[in-house]
């Protein structure tokens, strides 16, 4: 199956049940906590294993959508260029749903965080496209056909905690996201940005290329079922300190992956090194402060709020989120 079959196997089910209308609508951001790292399939985003994220709740993108007579795309009130990879990018996703469009959206991720957007921005396309056709899809719906826009983006349907399910099916129809029903008030997630500069390599290649060349890559399906199976139990008894660890070990097992892929990929520059020595350090010294890493050089640090303070005097540049804030 290609992705305009699942696009059609999808809204198929979907029939227009409300007045359509262009509203703006949004979607989080999300950041894994056991990372989506290698594909079954290319086309479908179709992940080797499964993922499980917790969303940034107020921190991600607005999205509206109209009809227009050629595609356009204006990100944070700018009119990105139509050659543009990205622009090109999300072209060839709204293909699969007609169009042409205009696409505006705006982001709430901190400006220059250094996080990656592509999760929250097709989730929130989704939505939109759901709005403008008055489809009302459900969550699976809307995560599957998220998906296909990258596959970080399933999980950005949901709240809160998410699992994405691998599914087994070669068409994708079972490989979506989850919402968990714990909720942990006091959890933190901060941004600290070490470097805002272009990736090295964009996720896609660099999956394929760990896949199909790095050693290491072998370990991970098993590494991600067990860190799976440690994470959801420490979410449901609120035990930073597993989920902390377990959050780590995983990241760093994932870049080390990386690491020995021919050639070589790294996300990480001396910078982040010495963030993550500084997070270890902080540690040592009896603050309960965790990291994360995704496809960039910057750390995601997990802890919770009676931590806060010692974590922002060690690091005043850091941007807190509180993931469930109302
Ligand atoms: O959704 P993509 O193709 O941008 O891949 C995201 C991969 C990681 O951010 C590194 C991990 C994850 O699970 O989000």
């Amino acid at each position: 199956m290609n992705a305009r079959e699942a696009v059609r196997a999808v809204l198929a089910e979907a029939s227009s049940r409300v007045k359509p209308r262009s509203a703006e609508v949004y979607a989080p951001a999300n950041i894994a906590l056991v990372k989506y790292w290698g594909k079954r399939d290319t086309e479908l985003n179709l992940p080797v294993t499964s993922s499980l994220s917790l969303s940034m709740g107020g921190h991600g993108t607005f999205a509206q959508i109209e009809p227009a007579s050629a595609p356009v795309l204006v990100i944070d009130g700018q009119t990105i260029d139509p050659a543009s990879k990205m622009a090109l990018r999300m072209a060839d996703y709204l293909a699969l749903f007609g169009g042409p469009f205009r696409l505006t959206t705006r982001s709430t991720v901190p400006v220059g965080a250094g996080l990656a957007s592509s999760a929250s921005a097709f989730a929130a396309v989704v939505a939109a496209l759901d709005d403008l056709h008055g489809w009302q899809m459900d969550m699976r719906a809307r995560s599957i056909l998220a998906r296909l826009g990258s596959g970080s983006a399933s999980r950005s349907v949901c709240t809160g905690f998410v699992e994405w399910r691998r599914g087994h099916q070669d068409d994708g129809m079972d490989s979506h996201a989850i919402p968990l029903e714990a909720t942990w008030p006091s959890i933190r997630l901060g941004l600290l940005k070490v470097f805002d500069g272009p990736k090295p390599i964009g996720s896609r290649e660099a999956m394929l290329r760990t896949v199909q060349t790095s050693p290491l890559y072998k370990a991970w399906p098993g590494q991600v079922a067990d860190d799976l199976v440690v994470v959801r139990a420490a979410i449901e008894a609120k035990d930073m300190m597993t989920l902390g660890r377990a959050a780590e070990t995983n990241a760093l097992a994932m870049h080390l992956s990386m690491h020995a892929a021919l050639p070589s990929i790294s996300y990480w520059l001396p910078e982040s090194l010495t963030a993550m020595e500084r997070v270890r350090s902080l540690r040592d010294e009896g603050v309960r402060v965790w990291f994360t890493m995704d496809a960039g050089p910057n750390l995601k640090l997990l802890f919770e709020a009676d931590s806060q303070d010692k974590v922002r005097a060690a690091f005043p540049e850091l941007e807190v989120i509180a993931p469930f804030a109302t």
